[in-house]
């Protein structure tokens, strides 16, 4: 089934349950309320680039590209075009973007990455100069069950890119890498500098890991003029409630329960998405051709610190163990977890760019944006629904297992766990 198709109806006359990351993102929102939505963008601003013009955003209607599209358009206006170029996969939203329509340095284009002649028609159409490539399959759950989609997209699509660039010919390839590639760091070890070697654990990470060896190739046999970028992970508006955070916030909206993978001890580090725009900004006008740069935070956050922070803002009693079995249920972990990955932002310090938003900030800018902007569909435990599915749906409340160390835990995760032999 294509991600833009509807299920087909179950036999009892309700339709059928998915895994629901599939979704039109034409439809699910009304355009006219992201009209009225605020324009977040990044604060940097530097001398334009004489040898770029016409700029082609990969991803640009996901979300850290719609940052950055954001951004460059409204940040340049007489300086660089901005050509986003996206499939609208089931995490991708025009709305995005919306903000944008009419402007005269904007232009959408719907393709595929893993289409060569999508590329190459692209390219040649807007004359493009530069590209910054973030289309991806970014979902680690999702890379667990369907990991050919991974890397046909994150490693084909981006050997097509480099391909059809090489043929074309620009001036910069910003290629958009992430910190999974250098696997889990213990705690207690050194940040990782842009020099270590790649040990990704994950589908999700490997294809990652894949997608820069391709990148490294054309760097090295055709002389491709090409930066890599690794970030921590990214938080804010605008992002798919599949990742942690705003699904977290979308079922406290609706005083649902948050499950936790496993014990919800692993760390990650966050960056603002407001954050990560000026570091890709900062890379592109100060950058040097040929380097990468690892955008890093300091702000190493488990997941279950993550409930707390947010119960916090809710204003949702957590303290006492009872309170906190109200709100946090702990499910079956994934088959594999990093605890944490830990980078050296160093390089890219010595470019000017720090990051200026505190997570607790960040946070409270997120949780009031998902307020404002019924801005997805419904996230109700691990799946997401559009508004029409979800009212559809028989009720569907995950069953209560057990408790462990005053830790309720679902029945399946349960079961799991005995089934693989392990004990809580
Ligand atoms: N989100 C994070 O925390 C994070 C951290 C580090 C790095 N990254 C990287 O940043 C990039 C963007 O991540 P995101 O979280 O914004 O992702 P996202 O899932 O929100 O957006 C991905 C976009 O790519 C588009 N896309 C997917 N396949 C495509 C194809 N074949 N052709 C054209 N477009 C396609 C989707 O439609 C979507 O708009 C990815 O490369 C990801 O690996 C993300």
């Amino acid at each position: 089934m294509s991600a833009v198709e509807s299920p087909e109806p179950a036999p009892n006359g309700f339709k059928r349950r998915r895994n629901s990351t599939v979704l039109n993102p034409r439809s699910y929102v009304t355009a006219e309320l992201w009209k009225q939505a605020p324009i977040l963008k990044g604060t940097t601003k530097f001398e334009p680039l004489r040898d770029a013009k016409n700029i082609l955003v990969t991803g640009g209607a996901g979300f850290i590209a719609c940052w950055f599209v954001r951004h460059l358009s409204f940040t340049y206006p007489d300086h660089y075009n901005v050509i986003s170029f996206d499939k609208l996969d089931y995490c991708a939203t025009l709305n995005n973007t919306r903000i944008l329509d009419g402007r005269p340095n904007f232009t959408f284009e719907q393709g595929d990455i893993t289409s060569p002649s999508d590329v190459k028609r692209c390219l040649r159409k807007h004359d493009i100069d530069t590209i910054f490539h973030f289309a991806a399959q970014s979902h680690v759950d999702l890379s667990f069950g369907n990991s050919y989609q991974f890397t046909n997209t994150n490693v084909y699509g981006t050997h097509v890119l480099l391909e059809r660039a090489r043929e074309h010919g620009v001036t910069r390839f910003i290629h958009i890498s992430t910190d999974e590639v250098y696997g889990d760091v213990p705690k207690g070890h050194a940040d990782l500098a842009e020099t270590s070697i790649l040990a990704p654990t994950n589908p999700y990470s490997a294809s990652k890991a894949a997608a820069e060896m391709m990148v490294s190739a054309y760097r090295n046999s055709f002389k491709l003029p090409l930066i890599t970028v690794r970030s921590n992970n990214v938080y804010g508006p605008h992002q798919f409630p599949e990742k942690i955070i705003p699904k977290f916030i979308m079922l406290l909206q609706r005083k649902s329960q948050l499950l936790l993978h496993g014990d919800g001890s692993p760390t990650r580090r966050y960056v603002y998405a407001g954050d990560i725009v000026d570091a890709l900004d900062t890379i592109f006008h100060k950058g040097t051709i040929g380097q990468i740069y690892n955008i890093a935070s300091k702000d190493e956050i488990s997941n279950m610190d993550i409930c707390h922070r947010l119960l916090d803002i809710f204003g949702l009693a957590h303290d006492t163990l009872e309170e906190s079995r109200r709100w946090v249920l702990h499910t079956e972990d994934r088959p594999f977890n990093d605890q944490r990955y830990a980078t050296d932002g160093s390089k890219l310090a010595a470019l000017g760019w720090e990051p200026k938003t505190t997570f607790d900030d960040g946070l409270k800018l997120t949780v009031d944006w998902y307020q404002l902007l019924t801005s997805f569909p419904v996230v109700e435990g691990t799946e997401i629904w559009t508004k029409e599915e979800h009212e559809d749906l028989p009720s569907s409340d995950e069953e209560v297992g057990g408790e462990h160390d005053g830790t309720m835990w679902t029945k399946r995760a349960l079961d799991h766990l005995e089934e693989v032999g392990r004990t809580l």
